[in-house]
């Protein structure tokens, strides 16, 4: 019998998870606190989200970290953002490294400072051979930028036209080799996808929750996954039970 996470069988658990950490500002001004400090609580809250997703067998965690749009926040929340960027780096690698976890970014590199490119690629280097979790960080990421960047690449490399499929254009994006999302989860209860993802999520289902990013716990993880379990995934298809009612 298949191994069981609580109640979620092993093989219903989903291979990639990403998530959309939102309403850390939210839950700061609820607070009467600075925003900056709801993104430090939403750091504290990853540390755990990803120890959950290690636990219960997740093989892929991509996280949203800061879009390309999330430079048109005030200069001192970028300020703040790339700092915990950079110190997530400095204090959690270690731990990360030792729990298996391997670092990867998607997302343009090129507009932070060099000093913090330079953390990202040694990061990057240092957990490369580790398998138990891929951890994709996005930051500076922005899903018409990754495709747009494709396509670049792909004219570029001389592929003919007639030969471009949906194959050649996700190997072509940041998220080359890496499955699909099964699941996608938002927090904080905005409906709207904000340029995450947006050729890799054609059919992963989605999980809203009114929850803040930083109250966000393994507990409502756990009821994520559950709840993605009993999911009926037909990728525009119907189902194999109607399918043998059919030919019944
Ligand atoms: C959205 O909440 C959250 C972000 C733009 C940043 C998310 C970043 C973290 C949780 C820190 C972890 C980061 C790294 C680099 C590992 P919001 O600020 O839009 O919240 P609001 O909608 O309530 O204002």
């Amino acid at each position: 019998m298949a191994e069981t996470t609580s109640v979620v069988p092993l093989e219903k658990i989903p291979a990639h998870v990403a998530i959309i950490m939102d309403g850390n500002g939210r839950w700061a001004i609820q607070r009467g606190l600075p925003r900056l400090a709801g993104h430090k609580a939403g750091t504290e809250n990853l540390r755990r989200v990803i120890r959950a997703s290690v636990e219960f067998g997740v093989k892929y965690l991509t996280i949203y970290a800061f879009s390309t749009e999330n430079w048109g926040r005030p200069p001192e929340e970028v300020k703040g953002l790339m700092y915990i960027l950079e110190d997530v780096i400095d204090h959690e690698l270690n731990e990360l490294h030792k729990e298996g976890v391997q670092l990867r970014h998607i997302g343009r590199l090129e507009r932070l400072a060099p000093s913090l490119q330079q953390k990202v690629l040694a990061a990057i280097e240092v957990t490369k051979n580790n398998n138990r979790l891929i951890l994709n960080i996005a930051f500076n990421y922005g899903g018409r930028d990754e495709i747009v960047q494709a396509i670049q690449r792909i004219i570029k490399s001389g592929i003919q036209p007639e030969d471009v499929t949906a194959v050649t254009v996700s190997q072509h994006l940041y998220t080359a080799g890496v499955p699909d999302p099964d699941l996608i989860i938002r927090t904080s209860g905005e409906l709207r996808v904000s340029n995450f993802l947006i050729w890799q999520s054609a059919y992963s289902e989605w999980y809203v929750t009114p929850t803040f990013w930083p109250d966000f716990d393994k507990d409502e993880y756990l009821h994520a996954l559950q709840n993605f379990a009993q999911r009926d995934r037909r990728y525009g298809k119907v189902s194999s039970g109607e399918l043998q009612e059919s030919n019944a």
